[in-house]
């Protein structure tokens, strides 16, 4: 009887880190391990580890005790192969990694990174070499997928930030102001920014109207609560040298005068150990990403649709950022309770 051969693969991780990740490399790597006797091999710093043949040999004690540890154990980079600047100089890295790529006799290689990783990875893919996308960011961006692990961290972490921001504010009666990440989207703003009972929520999806702002913030600071929660995503409308949320404190400090304080989260959202949400959402997706390679199905990225593990070509995701859809019904529930998001005032604030 034909004896299968042992299939090798190799796992990167690239781009933003994120809460997560090693639980994810856990998954691929224990399932291809003891579910389908893969060899495995972890490749340092993401696209760069493949270029500069940094790799290690992995086995199943390099990665039990992983799941709850935050950051990726085989690290990260934001290398881009094909970026406009790296075509340009006389290293060929895409020639090197499709080299080193058959120098180890990898059957797959597996990417788990968000958007700028997955274009990488589906021009690989055009270009011959076996790939499995497994879609990562605090951003929750990724098209082609409901959720990307890493997010639901984050959006603990920003409401447990914006939770403290109450007892601060109301103590002063300020207007807080807090800056959180998300790139060009507004997923954890808007998240966190419900959790936490924001009351203006600005987000880069739904373009903000000064004058609206500011009569919200005014009114509530006359009639109603003598503080006000203003959750900015990082990626709003705004002066390109100005940071989204100090830019928003001047204009309500200089325009209403009230005082302000801004919180600017950071990469505190990125740290630290995945919230149980996510660590069962990597798993799922690590342990999936093994079982596509078994099967032989490749140039795949894997994806949640309506909480069913699942996968799309990774030549779908091509240039494209998953944005909040404008009929998001999330947002339109928050309007009904009264939160505005800067583009019209709440019908139950009355216009003074
Ligand atoms: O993509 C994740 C993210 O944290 C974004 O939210 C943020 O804008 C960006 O990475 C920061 O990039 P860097 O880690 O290179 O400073």
């Amino acid at each position: 009887m034909e004896t299968k051969k042992r299939l090798k693969i190799g796992i990167l991780t690239a781009g933003g880190d994120c809460p997560g990740i090693n639980a994810a490399i856990r998954g691929v790597a224990k399932t291809a391990i003891l579910e389908y006797g893969m060899e495995v091999i972890g490749i340092s710093s993401g696209f760069a580890g493949l270029i500069n043949k940094e790799y290690i040999a992995l086995n199943e004690t390099h990665v039990s005790g992983i799941l709850t540890l935050g950051g990726t154990i085989l690290g990260t980079s934001r290398e881009k192969p094909f970026g406009k600047k790296q075509l340009q100089d006389a290293i060929d890295r895409p020639k090197l990694i499709k080299e080193h790529y058959a120098d180890l006799k990898l059957d797959c290689l597996v990417c788990i990174g968000g958007n700028g990783t997955m274009r990488t990875a589906g021009m690989l893919s055009q270009q011959g070499l076996n790939i499995i996308g497994i879609p990562k960011t605090i951003d929750n961006d990724v098209w082609g997928t409901d959720v990307t692990f890493g997010f639901d961290s984050a959006v603990n972490i920003a409401t447990e930030a914006i939770d403290r921001l109450h007892t601060t504010a109301n103590s002063h009666k300020r207007i807080m102001i807090i800056e959180v990440m998300g790139h060009n989207a507004g997923w954890i703003a808007l998240h966190s920014g419900i959790a936490g009972g924001g009351d203006l929520i600005l987000l880069p999806e739904i373009p903000y109207q000064e004058d609206v702002m500011l009569k919200y913030l005014d009114e509530r600071a006359t009639i109603r609560k003598g503080y006000s929660i203003v959750v900015v995503a990082e990626g709003i409308e705004k002066p390109k040298k100005e940071k989204a949320g100090e830019y928003i404190s001047k204009l309500i400090g200089d325009k209403l005068g009230y005082e302000t304080r801004v919180t600017v989260l950071g990469y505190i959202q990125r740290g630290g150990t995945p919230s149980p949400t996510d660590r069962i959402l990597a798993t799922r997706y690590g342990t999936y990403a093994a079982e596509l390679i078994s099967e032989g199905q490749f140039g795949r990225m894997v994806a949640i649709h309506e909480n069913k593990i699942t996968s799309i070509p990774i030549a779908e995701t091509e240039g494209k950022t998953r944005l909040i859809p404008p009929d998001y019904s999330l947002i339109a529930k928050a309007r009904k309770m009264g939160t505005c998001f800067g583009d019209t005032l709440p019908t139950n604030v009355t216009v003074l």
